[in-house]
């Protein structure tokens, strides 16, 4: 068996100084072993009343078992809403702690499993609810933002929670009607809606360590090689790398990019996880990953989150057989008061983007 070391992954705490998280990769799903995996996964989601739901950047394996099975492949945005609407008694999250939280957030009746609670978000990191409480405490004139990558703690001290697909809509919202934003934790993201929308914005300082990496300079050179490719980018980049786009968008936004702007080759800024999908929507169009700070070796994330990285066939085997240690639990206070800003996006959602309920792989 398989099983490879931690990896130590830097990220920036919002003081500007590195913190240091370990990612662990999950066990080796070898070519002869794959499809007895697939089909004792397909028996125990349907065995255990459980749905998969997945991220776009979680391994093509548990992209195509959610498919396959009556789950859904999709954004944060999407991955709230599926797993909230869904009738199954147990919720399983392929993606990240955060999302896994949100799920149960939003059901706290539901069981909500995971295949590794410790799949971290450099955001949710840098993010210290303590910390975040007492800044938003000395700002009481501003309505506080928080991105979707957040710890419950962090939600519940939030007005709204937003995710990449709607922030601009719900600030722009905002905006219009007077309200001063104080919004956490991509600083990336925050530039990006604050340009787009023009609102008054107080930022945290935190930042993806994916996308921190995309490179702008790299970016242009590899664009002199491709001329007719188009540059999908996903707005947790730097805004050097933004200028270069050709369309900004949440990962669903940047698949239906793709689908809309028609060009024969595509250079992604994004976790390479979702050119799986794009291949499969789009079959005989060239997605090329955009480039990173470093290359092989030595570079952090090499366009693949770590923490994503973390969920596989076989600790999701071990989650739906009921190993210990895979239930995500949220304080039910905290949740209580984590839920209003969530509902409050769901709601803003189902008025303001008639796409909504199509979002995800539908
Ligand atoms: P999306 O909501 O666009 O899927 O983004 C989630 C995320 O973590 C991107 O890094
Ligand atoms: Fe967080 Fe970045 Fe990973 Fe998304 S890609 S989960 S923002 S660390």
């Amino acid at each position: 068996m398989a099983i490879a070391r931690p990896i130590q992954i830097r990220f920036e705490r919002y003081t500007g100084e590195t913190g240091i998280a370990p990612a662990k990769p999950p066990r080796v799903v070898t070519p002869q072993e794959r499809p007895a995996l697939v089909e004792r996964a397909e028996r125990l989601l349907r065995e255990r009343d459980a749905v998969l739901v997945a991220h776009y950047y979680v391994h093509p394996d548990l992209q195509d078992l959610a498919q396959a099975t009556g789950g859904t492949v999709s954004d944060s945005l999407e991955m709230a809403r599926f797993g909230h609407e869904h009738p199954a008694k147990t919720v399983v999250v392929a993606g990240v702690r955060f999302m896994g939280e949100t799920a149960k957030i939003l059901n706290p009746e539901k069981r909500v499993l995971m295949p590794d609670l410790a799949a971290e978000c450099s955001l949710d990191l840098a993010t210290p609810a303590e910390e975040f409480s007492r800044f938003c405490d000395a700002h009481p004139d501003r309505v506080v933002v928080v991105y979707a990558n957040t710890s419950a703690a962090v939600k519940a001290r939030a007005d709204w929670m937003v995710t990449s697909s709607i922030a601009e809509k719900i600030v722009g919202w905002l905006h219009g009607q007077g309200r001063k934003v104080l919004w956490a934790p991509d600083k990336h993201l925050g530039d990006y809606v604050q340009r787009v929308t023009g609102a008054d914005m107080l930022m945290w300082n935190a930042s993806c360590v994916v996308h921190d990496e995309f490179k702008a300079i790299q970016l242009e050179e590899l664009k002199a090689l491709h001329p007719g490719a188009k540059v999908l980018v996903h707005p947790e980049s730097p805004r050097a790398v933004i200028e270069l786009a050709d369309a900004v968008g949440s990962t669903t936004g940047i698949i239906q990019a793709a689908e809309r702007l028609g060009a024969k080759e595509y250079i992604v800024a994004t976790d390479g996880g979702i050119i799986h999908q794009m291949r499969k929507r789009l079959p005989g169009v060239t997605f090329i990953e955009a480039p990173t700070a470093g290359k092989g070796a030595t570079c952090q994330s090499c366009a693949h989150c770590p923490w994503m990285a973390m969920n596989g066939l076989h600790n999701l085997i071990e989650t739906l057989e009921g190993a210990p240690g895979h239930e995500v639990l949220v304080d039910p206070e905290v949740g209580r008061r984590a839920k209003v800003p969530i509902e409050r996006m769901l709601d803003f959602a189902a008025e303001h983007l008639p796409t909504f309920r199509g979002s995800g792989d539908a």
